[in-house]
């Protein structure tokens, strides 16, 4: 157990976010593959705190049904605490003590649900910070080239200490000109943060409890306030607005493609390249430009992708090659290749140097390894085994209009153009089937399937039915022996 194990993180999540002008409360929008407040979770996480409480507010159900999933990591669980009425960050972190007995023993941070950029070794430094210097409270505090909107930090011009946090609202023009900001994280220890939260009034332009003004009540109680700067003042960007999600969404996803290019993958173009953050990869894989990696997805060593691809909780086997596809839920084997302009869908199962090729869409399907389906076809509900060849142009007829039904063809198939299977049926091992079939009976190993109607040809019926015709003309001059110039 660490040294500087907090006694209880408190996340504030409680606000509505008007500014993001949204349907969905603002610390559920996605960044990388996560909420906003789940990122924030998962930098808490690494504290390993004691308590972690998340105070809810604004869409309280839709925020704490997010919470169940999002906060699986933490080791000792999430609460939540309910804050009604928006009444300031002050209020809300009264709220979230009182679901711990109104007061806590230790230090406890407080962080914000919006400051998705946090990293656990910042908290870390902050806590270490806050317990060596024997601090009441620790502010993390970052100078930031633009300051607008946030709380400035005041300091006494002779010793540099801080005095106070003032709001952006409440600020004075040269109090506005300081360009240390409060990013809304701290470290507390847990008595005085109680006694002095008691205290704060709401004589402010927002007629709010200020989380803030805990700071110049301790100060002027003779308590010892201290400051952590961080090091990147990137990181504790708070998002309240879409422009400001954007921003960090290129600066999370820079962060990770740059932690994927020194572990050695090859990212071409790292400006149209999106990853997630549970996306993994091995040495030597490459992503080519316009590529989206979403959720599990893996790409295995030397596994090439893109470009223009968008690939979900989907694995990429060793040396595989996958362009301009969509995958979802699929599992591609190593050195097989996929595209140009696929579709695989979940349940997609990919053997070993297997083909997929261009036009391709493929659903609940096995395909054996070195077997080929190699254009235009639709393949669902299937299993294929291996080094089979299914012809261009074939469609596994899996819904009845009502049922979905299995289609099974056996290894070494040669399976002709233009077939339908219509399932449930099974090709035999070593079959082959004609082209055009519509194969509605299971095919014997080793036999060759023809299922389609027998070619009738009618004799001259272009002279008797169009005469004078360019067709007629055509067929007329066909038919005259060669040097038969009469
Ligand atoms: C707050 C800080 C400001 C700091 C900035 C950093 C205060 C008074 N101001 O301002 O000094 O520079 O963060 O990003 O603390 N929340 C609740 N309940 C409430 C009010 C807010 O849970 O009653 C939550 C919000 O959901 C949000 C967080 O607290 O996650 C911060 O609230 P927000 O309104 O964004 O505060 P800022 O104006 O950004
Ligand atoms: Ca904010």
């Amino acid at each position: 157990m660490s040294a500087n194990r907090p006694a209880a993180v408190v996340v504030l999540a409680a606000g509505e976010g008007t500014r993001m002008k949204s349907a969905t409360p603002k610390v559920l929008h996605e960044l990388c593959g996560r909420s906003l407040v789940g990122h924030v979770l998962a930098a808490a996480g690494e504290l390993d705190p004691e308590n972690l409480v998340v105070v809810v507010g604004h869409a309280r159900e839709q925020v704490t049904a997010h919470l169940t999933e999002a906060g699986t990591g933490i080791r000792t669980g999430i609460r939540t605490a309910f804050q009604a009425q928006q009444n300031g960050t002050g209020h809300a972190v009264r709220m979230g003590l009182e679901e711990l007995g109104g007061t806590v023993d230790g230090t406890v941070v407080v962080v914000c649900g919006d400051t998705p950029l946090l990293t656990g070794a910042t908290l870390r430094t902050l806590a270490a910070t806050h317990s060596g210097d024997g601090n009441a409270v620790t502010v993390l505090t970052a100078e930031v080239p633009d300051a607008t909107g946030y709380g400035r930090i005041v300091r006494d011009e002779a010793s540099g200490a801080v005095t106070a946090i003032v709001e952006h609202k409440d600020a004075t023009e040269a109090q506005r000109a300081i360009r240390e900001i409060n990013s809304g994280v701290f470290a507390f220890d847990g008595q005085l943060l109680a006694d002095a939260l008691g205290k704060v009034r709401t004589d402010n332009s927002q007629g709010e409890e200020y989380l803030t003004d805990v700071l110049g009540i301790l100060r002027e109680a003779g308590h010892r306030v201290g400051a952590c700067v961080a090091g990147d003042h990137r990181e504790i960007a708070g998002i309240n607005n879409r422009v400001q999600l954007a921003q960090a969404r290129r600066i999370l996803n820079d962060r990770l493609l740059t932690e994927a290019m020194l572990a050695g993958v090859s990212v071409i173009d790292p400006a149209s390249t999106w990853v997630d953050v549970t996306v993994t990869f091995e040495q030597d894989s490459i992503v080519h430009p316009n590529t989206l990696l979403q959720g599990s997805t893996h790409l295995a060593e030397g596994a090439e992708v893109g470009p223009n691809s968008r690939l979900k909780d989907t694995w990429v086997g060793a040396g595989a090659r996958v362009d301009n596809t969509v995958a979802d839920g699929a599992v591609v084997g190593a050195q097989a290749t996929v595209g140009p302009y696929a579709y695989l869908r979940p349940g997609t199962r990919l053997g070993v140097k297997s083909k997929i090729g261009t036009y391709v869409e493929t659903k609940n399907t096995s395909i054996g390894d070195g077997t080929k389906v190699p254009h235009l076809s639709y393949v669902g509900d299937a299993t294929i085994g291996e080094f089979t060849n299914i012809g261009a142009a074939s469609v596994f007829v899996n819904y009845d209009g009502q049922d979905k039904h299995h289609t099974v063809v056996g290894s070494h198939c040669k399976t002709g153009s233009d077939n339908m299977f219509v399932a449930p049926v099974t090709v035999g091992d070593g079959a082959y089937t004609a082209a055009g079939s519509v194969i509605t009976k299971d095919v014997p190993p080793g036999s060759l399937a023809v299922a389609r109607g027998q070619q009738r040809n009618i004799e001259g019926w272009v002279a008797r039915k169009r005469p004078g015709s360019a067709s007629a003309k055509a067929a007329e001059a066909a038919s005259r022996e060669p040097g038969d110039e009469s």
